[in-house]
């Protein structure tokens, strides 16, 4: 019998590394309790900006809104370690998602963006992700941790998600393998990041609606100020989404769960 050395954070598992700045090297662990908090603790030692930290599950995967992120093995978590620009960095929680969205059409499933950045199927969640910024010895990063039930068993997830929830196994009915999908959705990470730290910012707002399934719907947004409805209608370069209400008013808002109206 072959007994599997669990490892939580400590040294990984293995190395890897891609020929790109977001890849360049790849720490795989069997187990994390979050590969967000992992990139964290190894952030300027082990982990410089684009190395990725990925495990095969999570023990306390962390969602958006301090929910938790039910990670058990087969689907992909993974965080991407990020060294931005002050000045570009409103755009990468939006864009983070637009890799996992390219990913799964490459692999037929045509996913899409809910603003900001859920990663949904036919109304189901497929993957999310969750931006932290880090301050560490006045270097401001920045750790884009990215979940995909790629092949995650949806009978795993709890009940109350079950229901909300699908797969890329579920719905292309085939098993990619998360090295396979980490690769094509890294190469794509590699191409969007440089992109939001050079002029062709300009274009990545556009580029990201294009993926957005909020735009042109009526939407209820709870925001950290109150609830605001209207059609969804653009998304501005900072990454606000833009509404205009029942008065005819445009409203901004930066941070919120949209659901249809
Ligand atoms: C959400 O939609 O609420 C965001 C989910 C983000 C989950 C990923 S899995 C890898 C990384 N590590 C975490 O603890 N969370 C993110």
């Amino acid at each position: 019998m072959s007994v599997k050395r669990e490892r939580f954070s400590g040294e990984p598992a293995s190395v890897a590394k891609m020929d790109s700045l977001v890849g360049r090297k790849i720490l795989r662990f069997d187990a994390v309790e979050s590969t967000n908090d992992t990139a964290k603790e190894l952030l300027g030692g082990d982990a410089d900006e684009g190395t990725v930290i990925v495990a095969e599950r999570q023990v306390a995967g962390k969602g958006r809104h301090v929910r938790a992120w039910f990670s058990p093995p087969g689907g992909l978590y993974c965080s991407v370690v990020l060294k931005p620009d002050d000045k570009n960095v409103s755009m990468l929680n939006l864009i983070s998602g637009m890799p996992v969205v390219k990913a799964l059409r490459h692999w037929s499933v045509l996913a899409t963006l809910k603003w900001p950045n859920d990663v949904v199927f036919r109304n189901r969640k497929i993957g999310g992700i969750l931006c932290e910024g880090v301050y560490r010895h006045d270097a401001f990063w920045v750790v884009a941790g990215i979940g995909v039930n790629t092949n995650t068993p949806l009978d795993r997830l709890p009940t109350e998600v079950r229901g909300t929830a699908t797969s890329l196994k579920a719905e292309a009915e085939i098993e990619v393998s998360n090295e396979e999908f980490l690769e094509y959705m890294l190469r794509d990470f590699d191409k969007v990041y440089k992109a939001s730290q050079s002029s062709a910012r300009n274009v990545l707002a556009r580029d990201y609606m294009a993926l957005c399934s909020t735009i042109r719907q009526r939407v209820v947004v709870e925001t950290p100020q109150g609830t605001v409805r209207g059609t969804a209608i653009e998304v501005t370069s900072q990454g606000a989404l833009v509404l205009v209400d029942e008065t005819g008013k445009r409203v901004e808002v930066e941070d919120g769960s949209v659901r249809p109206a």
